[in-house]
């Protein structure tokens, strides 16, 4: 089933995610036509972005690395579990570029949300000087190498986010996007349960386009998905 992902980064307030909630109650109606919905707000925003109907699922944008602990400012994957999560979001670019997360506390993170019952949603992605010398693929397998202690057989989810498109109002075209995600596909090609995502100014208008390129099972949609409309309108794509 096609997923598509709202990630709201550092914005709303529980009234206005409230209020989006409304409004994609209204558009969604009794069901949302055989596709999978995810709202990823702030922590304190879980529950006015709750579907009492259970249109949509929960999803948080980060986990801790540790289980449990005195580590303060943190939020383990078992709270937001406990606090109605599916999903978390791990190792977004801007987890990774602000706040230094790479490989090795990402694949303890992933491993918290295993733990937990989460599923994982694995960002990748080149930088613009990664692809620019032409070591899109190479950025794409190291950042794999993130999964090699996770079991093949739990649910994944991997979305592939050049982290040029991120924000830019410039998405990765069609082909690219394609050939990205059939050379992940490839590589987790021992995965039982797999869908890749893809993430970057995706908006209304390119929804179509971007998910007709082969393997897209969706998207992880940041800007755009801060209005219940347009979210909504990228899901009808
Ligand atoms: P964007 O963000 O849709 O605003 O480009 C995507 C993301 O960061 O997940």
């Amino acid at each position: 089933m096609k997923l598509f992902v709202a990630n709201w980064k550092m914005h709303k307030t529980r009234a206005s995610a409230r209020a989006f909630a409304e409004e994609l109650g209204r558009e969604v109606g009794g069901g949302t036509g055989g596709v999978e919905l995810a709202l990823a707000p702030s922590y304190p925003l879980l529950d006015a972005a709750r579907d009492p109907q259970g249109r949509w699922a929960l999803a948080c944008q980060n986990v801790a690395a540790e289980a449990e602990g005195a580590y303060t400012g943190e939020v383990s994957a078992a709270m937001a579990a406990d606090a109605g999560c599916a999903y978390a979001i791990v190792g977004h670019s801007e987890r990774r570029r602000l706040f230094g997360e790479d490989g090795p506390v990402l694949a303890r993170k992933i491993a918290r949300c295993r733990e937990a019952g989460l599923v994982p949603i694995y960002c990748i992605g080149e930088t613009a000087e990664e692809r620019d010398a032409g070591l899109t693929a190479t950025t794409l397998v190291r950042q794999l190498d993130a999964l090699v202690g996770d079991a093949p057989s739990r649910p994944l989810v991997v979305a592939y986010e050049p982290v040029w498109a991120i924000g830019s109002g410039r998405s990765a075209s069609a082909e690219d996007c394609g050939a990205a995600l059939v050379h992940v596909a490839e590589i987790l090609s021992d995965r039982r349960d797999l869908r890749l995502l893809y993430g970057g100014s995706v908006t209304p208008e390119n929804a179509r386009s971007l998910l007709a390129a082969p393997r897209t099972d969706g998207f992880l949609i940041g800007g755009a998905s801060l209005s219940a409309t347009s979210f909504a309108a990228i899901a009808r794509a």
